[in-house]
């Protein structure tokens, strides 16, 4: 089955994808701290989960309801679908199931929701390609190490210029076009750097080269993400994120430096992305404002009882 290009429509949901065919490159991780943060900026987000067989964003939601009800504590949560994993007689047949059951929940959550997140599975399959071809502004995050600069561009070894394009990015530049031929529509890619300080400053200055001479010729912007730290893995399986408050109660351990780290760097991350926020709460303060002063021009309503007593 042919991948058919989502057509965005003003007015509905901005679509953030997370993507890269490399596995465990922090795809989940960064999604669901940037679901948090745009839930925390006053957004109304829905999230898809169209890794299937893993299903760790899935996990990740599932882990923080539990938190919450474990610990009775108010937590945000996004409007969450994964998508259902389809053995169907042939290959057409569950791509067919798999599209109809991503359409549908498109269709309920876009008009309702100032984005929807979507993560993609770190495996080039059906379902992954058709998450790329939703997206409004696509987050690729990259294992800060020269093996998987190679999903982007090869590079000769010797002179490091770049010599072939990735796979990964030549899938983008076809989604890319597929988009342009559907509705002369677009998305930013933004690549962000995970992971960062696993290799030593020779290594990193290398990597930072490629990733700046590659940017330009693949279209993409590039961002620097978390740093190699193992409370990520710890707030997975509580169910928060860096953006939560954590005390001793939610943590079940005092937070301790890394914590409070992970939050700036979690932060400076989400600004970098440079999503479109609604200004709901500025709008609904106007609204609010609006009401109050076509109400004060109007002469005290009382109540017949009152006037006659
Ligand atoms: N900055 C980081 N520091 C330390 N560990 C991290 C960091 N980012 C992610 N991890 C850990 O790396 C593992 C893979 O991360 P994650 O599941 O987010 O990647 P993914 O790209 O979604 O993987 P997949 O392709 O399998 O879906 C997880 O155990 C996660 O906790
Ligand atoms: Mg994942």
């Amino acid at each position: 089955m042919s991948i058919e290009p989502h057509s965005r429509h003003s007015g509905t949901a901005h679509v953030v994808v997370f993507g890269n065919e490399k596995g465990g490159t922090g795809k989940s991780t960064i999604a669901m701290h940037v679901i948090v943060a745009l839930m925390q900026a006053g957004q109304r987000v829905a999230t898809i989960d169209l890794d299937s067989r893993q299903r760790t964003l899935t996990h990740y939601i599932e882990n923080r309801r539990s938190l919450a009800m474990r610990k009775r504590i108010k937590l945000d949560f996004p409007t969450h679908h994964c998508v259902a994993r389809t053995e169907g007689t042939s290959v057409e047949s569950s791509e067919a199931a798999e599209y109809d059951d991503l359409a549908q929940t498109i269709v309920a959550v876009e008009a309702d929701h100032d984005f929807l997140v979507i993560d993609t599975p770190g495996t080039d399959n059906y379902l992954m390609h058709l998450g790329h071809s939703m997206a409004d502004t696509l987050v690729t995050p990259l294992h800060d190490s020269l093996v998987d600069v190679d999903v982007l561009g090869t590079a000769d070894p010797a002179t490091f210029a770049i010599t072939e394009q990735g796979r990964y990015a030549a899938m983008i530049a076809e989604t890319r076009q597929q988009r342009r031929q559907l509705d002369g529509g677009s998305f930013e890619w933004v690549v962000v750097r995970n992971r960062l300080s696993m290799v030593g400053a020779h290594g990193k200055r290398l990597i930072a080269h490629r990733l700046a001479d590659l940017a330009p010729r693949l279209g993409f912007r590039l961002v620097d993400g978390l740093g190699e730290r193992a409370v990520y893995r710890e707030l997975y399986s509580r169910g928060l994120t860096a953006f939560d408050d954590f005390d001793e109660a939610t943590l079940g351990m005092r937070p301790t430096m890394s914590y409070v780290a992970a939050r700036e760097e979690a932060m400076q991350l989400f600004s970098e992305l440079r999503l479109p926020l609604t200004e709901r709460i500025f709008y609904d303060t106007m609204a609010g404002t609006e009401q109050w002063q076509e109400s004060a021009g109007k002469p005290v309503e009382m109540h017949d009882d009152l006037v006659d007593g």
